[in-house]
């Protein structure tokens, strides 16, 4: 089995689990890498507590993962602040093209992402 490639971060803090429904996300994100062969394998999906923008949830960070990189820690802060990956305010077609186009092609989706 490969190596994932990415970390699919998804926060389910208090406000993007309990007010933003994010555990939606996680589920549907979990079901579309299944049936994607260029996703399966390579990208993996993780809970993540908060990212400080709980107005703008729900969230996620694709976090690219290095030879060293464990996808079951939490990244550093200096990682959120680097890598252009930090998606706010996502839904269910957001996410699609994010899966898609960012891990699926390692395309940051400019419209979509923001800055940490
Ligand atoms: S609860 Fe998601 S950013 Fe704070």
């Amino acid at each position: 089995m490969s190596k994932p490639r990415y970390c699919l971060r998804v926060c389910d803090g208090p406000s993007c689990g309990v007010m933003h429904g994010s555990e939606r996300l996680v589920a549907l994100a979990e079901r579309i890498i299944a049936r994607e062969p260029g996703l399966a394998g390579t990208t993996v999906v993780r809970n993540y507590t908060c990212f400080g923008r709980c107005d703008d949830g729900p969230n996620m960070f694709v976090q690219p993962l290095g030879p060293g990189d464990d996808p079951d820690r939490d990244p550093e802060f200096e990682v959120l602040e680097r890598e252009r990956g930090f998606y706010p305010g996502m839904d269910e077609t957001k996410l699609e093209r994010v899966l898609t186009q960012h891990c699926g092609r390692g395309e940051v989706v400019d419209d979509l992402v923001d800055d940490y």
